[in-house]
């Protein structure tokens, strides 16, 4: 028989062992205190219904006249959101997409021939290894360490960088580390990825939810190498339904005059951006700012409450730079799967373990900090009632 599946699509079909006691649990009738929540609209952060009619209601959206790039004035407005940043962007740098995750896709199809390897953080967010599959590209990791922070081994990554890899891939702040880059750490790899002649790719979607740092290091005008920012919608904005986001090209000349003509010709056989999401756009960047406010609001007062809840506990939770995540160590006497097994099962609390997030120390599991507060502080003393009486014993 010919072979129907392509291998990229071959992904293990079966649910983790989590998922299933999930089921088991909900089908009990339970509602588990669910410490995973990623969705800013599900953690109850929602623009008003007359913002987004409004936002939605240009008469833009009853014409069709596609630009590859994406509007100019949309791209106007991302250009001016980096100006709140600090940072000065040309429009004509920007490529819209519909979502980061295509921005990647994008990008790989850009840079890499099937089997060609990119390098990419671990521990890292899973989507990064799905993305890549499908785009037939090989993912290498290189660690993060933690050592009262997480950095990255520059001159491991530098050996690497040696082998022939087509980019770096690099989430800033990570997820679920929440780890910035430094600016020593960005410029080694600026000046290591400039002399082999490979690209960077740099996520940003949380860079701007930073907790325990007050100014974190701007690594746009620093870019020696070609450069690719991506960003959205989904995190910058709490706007994940309105599917918009884009990649910005930065480095040296012609290179990037170059990157934006091919990524114009990718895009184009796409278009997959819709008129409605770019019309809206403008205004809903705009009134973005205050939704991020409140959400920084929750993520240092829920990271507050973590901190106060493990004084003096066996678990505790690693320093956060940024981001919508905390890491908690638990007591090395198990495995982060069995942590997150038995408080599913006997406290009714869901968190991931950090196997998802592929860490290689044991009992790491991931909370999210955009959690309803009330939610999230019975959750995490519910953890730390067993885990302290799971030690005593
Ligand atoms: C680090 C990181 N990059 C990209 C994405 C995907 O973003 P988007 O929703 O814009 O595709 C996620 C989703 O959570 C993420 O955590």
């Amino acid at each position: 028989m010919p072979k129907l599946f392509s291998k990229r699509s071959a992904f293990s079909l079966r649910k983790n062992r989590l998922t299933q006691l999930l089921e088991q649990v909900r089908r009990r009738g339970a509602t588990p205190i669910d410490l995973t929540v990623s969705n800013p609209i599900e953690a109850g952060f929602r623009h008003s219904p007359e913002t987004m009619a409004l936002a939605l209601s240009s008469p833009e959206n009853c014409r069709y006249a596609p630009n590859p790039r994406g509007s100019i004035e949309t791209r106007k407005s991302v250009a001016e959101y980096y100006g709140s940043r600090g940072a000065t962007v040309d429009p004509e740098n920007l490529i819209l997409t519909c979502s980061t995750s295509e921005a990647y896709a994008f990008l790989l199809k850009l840079l890499a021939d099937p089997g060609d390897a990119i390098l990419a953080p671990r521990p890292g967010y899973p989507l990064l290894q799905f993305i890549s599959q499908l785009e037939n590209v090989r993912m290498q990791p290189y660690s993060l360490r933690f050592d009262d922070r997480w950095n990255i081994d520059i001159s491991l990554l530098s050996d690497l960088l040696k082998t022939g890899a087509r980019a770096v891939l690099l989430v800033n702040p990570n997820n679920p580390t929440g780890s910035y880059l430094s600016g020593l750490e960005w410029n080694e790899i600026q000046s290591a990825c400039a002399e082999t002649n490979t690209a960077v790719l740099c996520d940003e979607v949380f860079f701007e939810y930073p907790l325990g740092v007050s100014a974190p290091f701007q690594p746009i005008p620093h870019c020696k190498t070609l450069t690719f920012f991506l960003n959205g919608l989904s995190k910058s904005a709490a706007l994940p339904q309105m599917k918009l986001g884009w990649i910005l090209v930065a480095g040296p000349e012609p290179l990037c005059g170059e990157a934006l003509d091919r990524l114009e010709v990718i895009a184009d056989a796409f278009l997959s951006v819709s008129v409605p999401a770019q019309s809206a756009a403008p205004s809903l960047l705009q009134s973005s700012a205050a939704l991020r406010d409140r959400i920084r609001r929750r993520l240092r007062r829920n990271l507050a409450i973590l901190e106060e809840i493990l004084t003096d506990h066996p678990a505790r939770s690693l320093p956060v730079e940024a981001g919508w995540h905390a890491v908690l160590q638990l007591p090395r006497i198990q495995t982060d799967e069995e942590w997150a097994l038995e408080l599913l099962d006997s406290k009714g609390v869901l968190l991931h373990p950090g196997y998802f997030f592929e860490f290689d120390t044991e009992a790491l599991l991931v909370a999210s900090l955009l959690t309803p507060t009330e939610v999230f502080s019975e959750g995490i003393r519910r953890l730390a009632d067993f885990v302290q009486a799971r030690t005593d014993r």
